[in-house]
């Protein structure tokens, strides 16, 4: 009884090691293949920006204070800008003729792109400044 008991805990033990290992692996396998298509994906995104460095400059920061900074911008919070411009939901001056004819797996990628460019911010004490308060 005593040997039995010992013996299934043993093999318990055993075939929990080996799925867990198994497990692993697996994971392992899946988040390389993640990693490789996110950085696929802001490659591709890369190479869209270019269409997007006249106004929002090479690097996301806009030269103009009439155009947005997107750099280091949320990934969700780009695609859903991008997603609303395309199909109308969201009105702009310029970026629904911008992004016309550009798939969904184009604006992941680019949103992919600028959402990965790193930013420093500092503290502004915007309130604290007149010419920035509307008054
Ligand atoms: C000709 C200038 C111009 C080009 C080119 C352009 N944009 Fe824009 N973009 C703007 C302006 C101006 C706005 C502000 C909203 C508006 O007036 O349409 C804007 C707004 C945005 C916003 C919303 C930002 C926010 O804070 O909500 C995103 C995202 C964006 N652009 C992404 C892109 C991407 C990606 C490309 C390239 C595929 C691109 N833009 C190309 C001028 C441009």
């Amino acid at each position: 009884m005593l040997y039995c008991q010992t013996f299934t805990s043993r093999s318990l033990r055993f075939y929990l090691m080996r799925f867990c290992i198994r497990y692993l692996a697996i994971a392992t396998v899946v988040l390389r293949i993640c990693s490789a298509s996110a950085a696929q994906e802001r490659a591709r995104g890369a190479a869209i920006s270019v269409e997007c460095s006249m106004c929002h400059g090479a690097d996301g920061i806009a030269p103009s204070e009439e155009v947005p900074n997107i750099a280091g911008q949320h990934y969700a919070y780009l695609l859903r800008q991008l997603e609303n411009y395309q199909d109308g939901r969201r009105v702009g001056t310029i970026m629904q003729e911008v992004l016309r004819g550009l798939s969904r797996q184009q604006l992941k990628d680019i949103s992919a792109y600028f959402a990965s460019i790193p930013i420093s911010v500092e503290r502004t004490h915007a309130g604290d400044r007149d010419d920035v308060s509307g008054k």
